[in-house]
């Protein structure tokens, strides 16, 4: 039997890899104009990490992690996320210890073992942003601004999309709202899905965000958090909203979002796309000022979000990258055809010369007919064909056909570069 790709894990092919390499690209030149720097931590981490920090009772840790032991029978995990990574690289590194605010971005796989459905992998990737070291809702204004900034960047339609919005408040709110949310819940508990009736009893916020409709229309009137926020939450929400109506960024004030992870304190938000269906998720995240403590580290507040790549690939459809990220990646523009075996040697040379030179070249090595080759050469794009046979190497010269016009010359080995970089400038 053939051995196939693990289920909800995908390849991702060459053509369509280019688009990725397009939009990397993008995501990680509007990072760096906002002043995030790269930080790459490791794929696998101690699943204490994540227990701690995404919290033991969350789908992500209790339902959808990979979980192993090592050969010692210590218990690891593939990241499921990567904020509890970047705050604990913080913490490890003393990058606290730097002063101002830390600035980090990633990019790179991520794993939750989840029922594969369009726009949700067990591999999926994400690109995101932590901000470390401030509590100033200026920063959460900038991170929702940075959110928008790369859907603008690559183009897509603010109408398709909407940013939801809210407040869950601090640690020493959470507690009241709970209560007041589970005496709303308990006289319509036999309403309730099998999940939620457990929610009920261990975090009755997780019942907001419930897809199921019997949930969902008792949710409706559940009090909501932004009503029982401290005074100091709710002058941090006002003055968020203010900096994202100075900036003009649109938002949907959204009571029933909560996220699904537990370091969240204040600051939730979620941008969604029109186009997408049940998962239009295409970026969350919020503040998480608990969480380096949570970690063993000295209180540090943070703020940051996370998008899914495998989501804006989707929404951007099949949109062609922009020609500039078509350079070397598409193919060769030079492609040699020694006659037989005697040529290529002098072939491999003038690749080398050539490729060193930054021209994409390549050449036949599967030894097929003149003809087949040339056709091969059409379909690859090439532009230029050269022709290595007995003569040309007595004349020390390359027999160039310029496969859009068919005019053939004689170039000497020696003027191959400058000949080739001389046809593409003009
Ligand atoms: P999250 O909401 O769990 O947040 O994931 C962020 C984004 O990753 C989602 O909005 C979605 O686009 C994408 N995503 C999540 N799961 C899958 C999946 N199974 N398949 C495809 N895409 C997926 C976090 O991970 C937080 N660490 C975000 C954050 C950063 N909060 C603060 N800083």
């Amino acid at each position: 039997m053939r051995v196939e790709a693990v289920r909800g894990m995908t390849d991702i092919l060459p053509e369509e890899a280019l688009l990725w390499q397009y939009v990397e690209a993008e995501i990680r030149e509007a990072f760096a104009l906002y002043g995030y720097r790269e930080i790459r931590t490791p794929i696998v981490e101690r699943a204490e990490l994540f227990a701690r920090g995404v919290g033991e009772a969350t789908d992500i840790v209790h339902k959808e992690m990979y979980v192993f032991p090592d050969k010692k029978g210590q218990m690891l995990a593939l990241r499921p996320e990567a904020t509890a990574s970047v705050v604990r690289a913080y913490l490890e590194h003393g990058l606290h210890a730097r002063g101002g605010v830390a600035k980090l971005y990633y990019l790179g796989p991520m794993f939750r073992y989840e029922k594969p459905q369009k726009g949700r992998k067990r591999q999926f990737h994400q690109y995101g942003v932590e901000a470390i070291g401030s509590l100033d809702p200026a920063l959460d204004a900038e991170v929702i601004d940075l959110a928008w900034y790369i859907m603008e960047r690559l183009g897509l339609r603010r109408e398709g999309l909407f940013l939801r919005l809210n407040s869950i408040g601090c640690p020493e709110d959470r507690p009241r709202y709970r209560e007041t949310l589970r005496e709303y819940f308990l006289p319509h508990r036999e309403k309730l899905c099998s999940d939620c009736k457990r929610r009920l009893e261990e975090n009755p916020l997780r019942i907001l965000d419930c897809k199921v409709p019997s949930c969902r229309e008792v949710a409706e009137d559940a009090p909501r958090s932004l009503d029982h926020l401290c005074p100091g939450c709710r002058a941090h929400f006002e003055r968020l909203l203010g900096y994202l109506d100075a900036l003009g960024l649109s938002y949907e004030l959204d009571p029933k979002l909560v996220r699904g992870l537990d370091y969240y304190t204040r600051t939730v938000f979620e941008l969604a796309s029109r186009d997408l269906g049940a998962q239009d998720a295409l970026l969350g995240g919020g503040r998480y000022d608990g969480l380096a403590e949570a970690l063993g580290g000295p209180p540090t507040p943070g703020v940051g979000f996370a998008g899914g790549m495998e989501r804006l690939i989707l929404v951007l459809g099949d949109r062609e990258p922009p020609d500039r990220c078509f350079r070397l990646i598409t193919g060769p523009t030079v492609y040699i055809l020694p006659v037989g075996e005697g040529e290529v040697t002098e072939a491999l040379r003038v690749l080398a010369r050539l490729r060193r030179a930054g021209i994409p070249a390549d050449m036949d090595y599967a030894g097929r007919s003149l003809r087949k080759r040339l056709q091969v050469a059409s379909q690859l794009g090439v532009r230029y064909a050269l022709f290595l046979g007995e003569e040309e190497l007595s004349r020390s010269a390359a027999k160039v056909r310029d496969l859009s016009t068919g005019q053939e010359e004689y170039v000497p080995f020696g003027e191959l570069v400058p000949y080739l970089q001389g046809k593409s400038r003009r």
